[in-house]
């Protein structure tokens, strides 16, 4: 039966288990490795399904724009997620996450996104004000927490009490840190009986429904007119019924852009401060074209601009997603059945020699010099075709803000300590230890 199908080269069911320890204390040189040994595509078998993991940009682009139509998130990732985060857009599939996108994406068109940065920029300058200076400062928990303050701010413009961030984001790293064990080790489902762990963190999921609950419904009372994400959800209408959203869609949807737009924004922070404390004169061409530069055109700033595109290439915090085949599929010499998943590995095609000139090199001039290539088939931080990120215009608002403000204020040195890549349902530093000084 299986002769009809052509995999590529690679593990079978034996080695995959052997070697399960291997990939998961270190993901990303495991998938380098075993790319070195098969090829940019190679197969793995994880119990009954064939995993194709791949770094061929073609091959990638058939599978999320060309043949998107044959492609789903997979239940493992999919039904899972939604039982601890609702079932929002990263973690629904057909035709309810269409009609939800449609609804949505309005409201993150870059128009109506203007209306938010006054927001943003308030909420970085005083996150600013109190940031600390010295000769060894952690600058990963200070990313991660303006990233956070930033979207809660964004999709409520409301004040909310200490305890209520601490425990929203304390609840959002437990589900994660659970749910990316939960998909890589399908062992560990069988103690869940005995740890309770399955139990609790369904738990902390209900809590986090009720905290929003609480969150949306006091923003609701309040009488004052509101420019926040969360006006805009409210007040979107499906285009079939003319209705909104109901109370648990709007709880799942903003969960969900909470849970995908805080890491991610936070890890690329980290990494772009990274790369620019490790290259001093980059640093310092930044801080000349914002000297000239006003906030209003912050977004047109080419140089900043590139700094933060070749930062999210050389490291790139979406370092992988996963979607499974609806209906059986070729590509190029390749035949593979429904339910085989296939593995984008973002991180790889981004520092592929064969398709970037010094691609281990932080060189924003490349995106400077070549204006298309931030639009190029072989660039994803965002993703790709009709589910790629809903938030990357707001991302790159924050962002562009971010590094304004920051640098204005700001110069930063790296010091002798390299980042460990930590690469869980996002690729994140262990720590970035800078000295910072006010310029
Ligand atoms: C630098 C920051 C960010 C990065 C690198 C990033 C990256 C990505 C990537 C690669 C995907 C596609 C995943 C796939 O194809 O499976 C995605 C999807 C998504 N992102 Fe982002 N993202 C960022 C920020 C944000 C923000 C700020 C929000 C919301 C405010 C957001 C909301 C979402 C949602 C809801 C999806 C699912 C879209 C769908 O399936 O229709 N992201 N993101």
């Amino acid at each position: 039966m299986s002769n009809q199908y052509n995999y590529p080269k690679g593990y079978s069911l034996l080695e995959t288990t052997l070697k399960a320890n291997e990939f998961l204390n270190n993901p990303i040189n495991f998938v380098n490795k075993s790319m070195d040994k098969f090829g940019e595509t190679y197969t793995a078998t994880v119990g009954t399904n064939k995993l194709i993991l791949t770094k061929n940009p073609d091959f990638i682009n058939h599978v999320l724009r060309k043949n998107h139509k044959n492609y789903m998130r997979s239940d493992m990732t999919a039904k899972r997620g939604a039982q601890f985060f609702g079932r929002g857009l990263l973690f629904s599939n057909g035709d309810y996450w269409l009609r939800q996108r449609r609804l949505i994406q309005p409201a993150f068109h870059r128009d109506k996104l203007k209306g938010l940065y006054q927001n943003i920029q308030q909420t970085i300058q005083d996150y600013l004000v109190d940031f600390p200076t010295g000769e060894e400062i952690d600058i990963y928990p200070l990313m991660h927490d303006l990233s956070f303050r930033v979207l809660i701010k964004s999709l409520f413009e409301i004040e909310l009490s200490k305890e209520v961030m601490a425990e929203l984001n304390q609840i959002f790293e437990e589900l994660s840190v659970f749910l990316i064990k939960d998909v890589n080790m399908p062992l560990r489902k069988l103690f869940y009986p005995f740890t309770g762990e399955e139990r609790s963190h369904l738990k902390k999921g209900k809590r986090l429904r009720e905290l929003i609950l609480n969150i949306i419904n006091e923003r609701k009372a309040s009488t004052e007119e509101f420019h926040d994400i969360l006006a805009l959800l409210i007040h979107s209408t499906y285009e079939d019924t003319g209705e909104s959203m109901t109370e648990e869609q709007l709880i799942d949807e903003v969960q969900i852009l909470i849970s995908a737009g805080h890491e991610t924004t936070g890890n690329t922070l980290s990494w772009l401060l990274y790369n620019l404390a490790s290259n001093p004169s980059t640093q310092q061409k930044l801080i000349h074209s914002i000297d000239a530069s006003t906030v209003e055109d912050v977004l047109e700033n080419d140089y900043l601009k590139a700094c933060i595109n070749e930062s999210m290439r050389l490291f790139t915090t979406s370092w992988t997603t996963e979607r499974v085949a609806m209906g059986d599929d070729t590509f190029e010499s390749y035949a593979y059945p429904k339910g085989t998943v296939v593995v984008p590995f973002f991180f790889g095609v981004h520092r592929d020699q064969k398709l970037w000139e010094d691609a281990l090199l932080f060189k924003p001039e490349r995106f400077v010099e070549d204006k298309k290539l931030v639009r190029a088939k072989k660039y994803f931080p965002f993703g790709a075709g009709p589910r790629m990120c809903i938030g990357n215009n707001f991302a790159l608002a924050e962002i562009s803000h971010f590094l304004f403000y920051f640098f204005k204020s700001f110069r930063i040195e790296k010091i002798a300590s390299t980042p460990k890549l930590m690469p869980l349902l996002t690729l994140r530093p262990d720590q970035v230890i800078l000295k910072i000084e006010r310029r």
